[in-house]
């Protein structure tokens, strides 16, 4: 079988890096979450005291920075910060720094040369509509914004303590505000995905879901 290029998008919370890991692995394709990317640009632009509205800057730091994706960990120059880049503050510089159009460039640079080669489950915001256009396969994980809350309060890989559901879901709505509205590469459903709503759907259903259509497209 040709090598595929699967693309999986949606906002915060729909699962798409349960389903996505659990897809790359059942095909044996390398998963990379493209998020984790901007968040670690995110982190060490906080630690190095840079402003995350300075384009210029920011664009500068991601294109001298190497971050590299591991199904496990994910690192910025060496130093990991798989758990670091899961807290509430980098949350919002990620969002800050992803809205940054030269900043983007250099990021999806390197999204592109990971899947030049196929063989990838890729999830993100932009990657069926303009990291990979050409996708093979592109799908658009959506759930409610109460479920998507429930979900990020529950979710023990995001360190910012014990939150109240209400107070996750506010941060989370205005994220996804920002993701949706700005001008650079916004959250959209790429013309020829296939949309799937994971509310109250068990993992494995989904999982089931993405293989079939996997499965229809070859
Ligand atoms: O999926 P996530 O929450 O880890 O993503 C972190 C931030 O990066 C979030 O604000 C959305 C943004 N992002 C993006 O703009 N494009 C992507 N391909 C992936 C994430």
């Amino acid at each position: 079988m040709r090598p595929l290029i699967i693309a999986i998008d949606g906002p915060s919370g729909a699962g798409k890096g349960t389903v996505a890991r659990a897809v790359a692995k059942k095909l044996g394709y390398r998963h990379v979450d493209s998020g984790a990317m901007y968040r670690a640009v995110g982190w060490k632009a906080v630690r190095d005291g840079v402003p995350l509205d300075d384009e210029e800057a920011i664009a500068a730091l991601a294109r001298r920075s190497r971050i590299d994706v591991t199904a496990a960990d994910v690192s910025i120059d060496g130093a990991d910060v798989t758990r670091a880049i899961r807290t509430p503050e980098i949350d919002r510089a990620a969002a800050a720094v992803a809205r940054l159009p030269k900043v983007r460039t250099v990021l999806v640079e390197g999204q592109r040369q990971l899947g030049a080669g196929g063989a990838i489950v890729m999830e993100g915001r932009d990657i069926g509509t303009v990291v990979f256009p050409r996708a093979d396969v592109k799908i658009y994980l959506d759930a409610s914004a109460e479920e998507r809350a429930r979900r990020r309060a529950a979710d023990p890989a995001h360190s910012g303590g014990p939150t109240a559901i209400a107070d996750v879901a506010t941060a989370l709505s205005a994220r996804d505000e920002i993701d949706r509205t700005r001008t650079a590469s916004p959250l959209a459903v790429a013309a020829d995905a296939i949309r799937i709503d994971t509310t109250s759907k068990p993992v494995d259903q989904v999982v089931a879901e993405v293989l079939a259509v996997i499965n229809a497209r070859i």
